[in-house]
């Protein structure tokens, strides 16, 4: 991914693909973001299996230090036999210091374009509705998925990064580690 500098409220803002030196600043940002070390550990996690995306696995840097990070896994949407690809977001962090001056948002948008870009059709997450809702996640449910972890009905929301890519799909959302299978 070419790095590329998005509009945010008066910072030197920076989204690139993640580079090996960046593992601990990015550990920093989910722990600190979350208040746990849960989220973190699960990136490193996903880094060992083939759903880790590197392209996919994007900072924010503010001068030049890592403020945020957003990561989309590959999934697979099983019905019946059949298996339909798609991509995952979680998670997404900002570094509390640095949090509602835009770096999520530009997060979210320069991921959707890239997974759009290396021609992902659908991605999924979960999370709040009124946060994903302004990036055009819908809910997913209604709409013939399913997840196999309890979830409430809104907060599992599904996002077409190509037109009509919903359509005649549903299934069961499959993720690599939290469906542990
Ligand atoms: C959620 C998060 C990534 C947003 O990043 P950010 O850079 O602070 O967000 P932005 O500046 O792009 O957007 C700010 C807007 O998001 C809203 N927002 C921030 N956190 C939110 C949350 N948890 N739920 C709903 N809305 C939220 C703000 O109210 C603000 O709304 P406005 O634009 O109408 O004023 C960041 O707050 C964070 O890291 N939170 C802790 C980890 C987390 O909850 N991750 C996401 C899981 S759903």
């Amino acid at each position: 991914m070419t790095p590329f500098q998005p509009a945010a409220r008066g910072i030197d803002l920076i989204i690139r693909a993640e580079r090996p030196g960046d593992r601990e600043a990015v550990f920093a940002v989910n722990r600190d973001a979350f208040g746990s070390e849960f989220e973190p550990k699960l990136v490193d996690e996903l880094r060992k299996t083939p759903a880790f995306i590197p392209e996919l696995s994007l900072v924010a840097t503010v001068d030049g230090v890592v403020a945020g990070y957003i990561l989309f896994i590959r999934l697979v949407i099983l019905k019946g036999p059949a298996e339909c690809p798609a991509l995952g977001l979680a998670p997404l962090a900002v570094a509390p210091p640095r949090q509602n001056r835009g770096i999520g948002t530009a997060l979210v948008l320069a991921g959707l374009a890239a997974g759009e870009r290396c021609g992902h059709r659908l991605v999924f997450v979960v999370g709040r509705p009124q946060y994903y809702g302004r990036f055009g996640f819908v809910a997913a449910r209604v709409r013939g998925f399913e997840v196999a972890f309890p979830v409430p009905d809104d907060t599992f929301m599904v996002r077409e990064l190509v037109p009509g890519a919903m359509q005649g799909i549903g299934g069961l959302v499959k993720h690599p580690i939290v469906l542990n299978s």
